[in-house]
């Protein structure tokens, strides 16, 4: 009974130290990131270890930076985009690709202390949404015009409306009134989001019901004509 309870503060422990030490970021394609270390001794060794997200547990050495200066990048990729940030042990990462997700990883070099972990997940942009209208159909009577939110590439991309700044969840409007009210289509992922407002009315708006009705003056123009002839 002791051993099962020892277990668990164990794993209860490793958990909550886990979680303390591990800071997770998020940024856009791009961009940079900032790892800030916070006060060093100036001439400390600091190692940076990088680990892809879906790679074994096995780290590399990626870059050494001794006295606030980067002395060896190791890794052929972030050589030309790793910076030290205001004379700080602060490590910058500019124009960061999809390929630098992963786990980095710092510590002391001397005295081997771990020092520090980032979970990076870099993000492509999220595409602007756009609006079009559906073929309608008509429920008892009512004529729905349906207005579906869309993104061209949409993996990773969460398309959904908003009306009042409230997510409705779904990527169809089905609407048999109330035109007026303006409707936001968002497409977000983790990182970023972009929106398109509209106004139902701009699109549903009787254009197949003006159609009709002209259609309609034909046949009843045709109707009259043929039953001129057959007099
Ligand atoms: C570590 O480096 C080796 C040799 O350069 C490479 O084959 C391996 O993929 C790297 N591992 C990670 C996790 O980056
Ligand atoms: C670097 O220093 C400048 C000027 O002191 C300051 O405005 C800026 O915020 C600093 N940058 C970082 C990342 O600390
Ligand atoms: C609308 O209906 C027409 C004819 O029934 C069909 O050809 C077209 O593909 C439909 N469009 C959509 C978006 O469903
Ligand atoms: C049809 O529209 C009326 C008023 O616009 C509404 O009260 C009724 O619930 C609608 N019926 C259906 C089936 O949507
Ligand atoms: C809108 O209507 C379509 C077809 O009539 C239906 O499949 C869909 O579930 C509806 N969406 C909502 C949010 O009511
Ligand atoms: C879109 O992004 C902005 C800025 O990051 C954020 O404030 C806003 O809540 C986001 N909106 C939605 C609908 O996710």
């Amino acid at each position: 009974m002791h051993d099962i309870l020892k277990v668990c503060l164990g794993v209860f422990y490793l958990s909550a130290v886990w979680s303390q030490d591990l800071q997770q970021v998020k940024r856009i394609v791009g961009e940079s990131i900032t790892f800030e270390i916070p006060n060093l001794q100036p001439d400390t060794e600091i190692n940076w270890r990088y680990r892809p997200m879906l790679a074994p547990s096995s780290t590399n050495l990626t870059v050494t930076i001794i006295n606030r200066k980067i002395k060896t990048v190791y890794d052929e990729r972030f050589k030309t985009r790793l910076q030290l940030v205001n004379n700080t042990d602060s490590l910058r990462i500019n124009n960061l690709q999809a390929a630098d997700s992963g786990f980095y990883q710092v510590e002391e070099f001397s005295l081997k202390k771990f020092l520090k972990k980032f979970q990076l997940t870099v993000y492509n942009p999220v595409p602007e949404p756009h609006v079009k209208k559906m073929n309608g159909s008509v429920e008892l009577g009512n004529r729905t015009c349906t207005l579906l939110c869309s993104v061209g590439d949409p993996s990773g991309v969460t398309v959904s409306w908003m009306r009042n700044g409230k997510s409705l969840g779904t990527t169809q409007l089905n609407l048999t009134q109330g035109y007026d009210v303006t409707y936001t289509c968002v497409a977000s992922n983790p990182a970023s989001n972009q929106t398109t407002t509209v106004t139902p009315s701009d699109y549903c708006l009787d254009q197949g019901h003006g159609a009709v009705t002209q259609w309609n003056h034909y046949i009843v123009i045709i109707a009259l004509c043929l039953s001129w002839l057959s007099l």
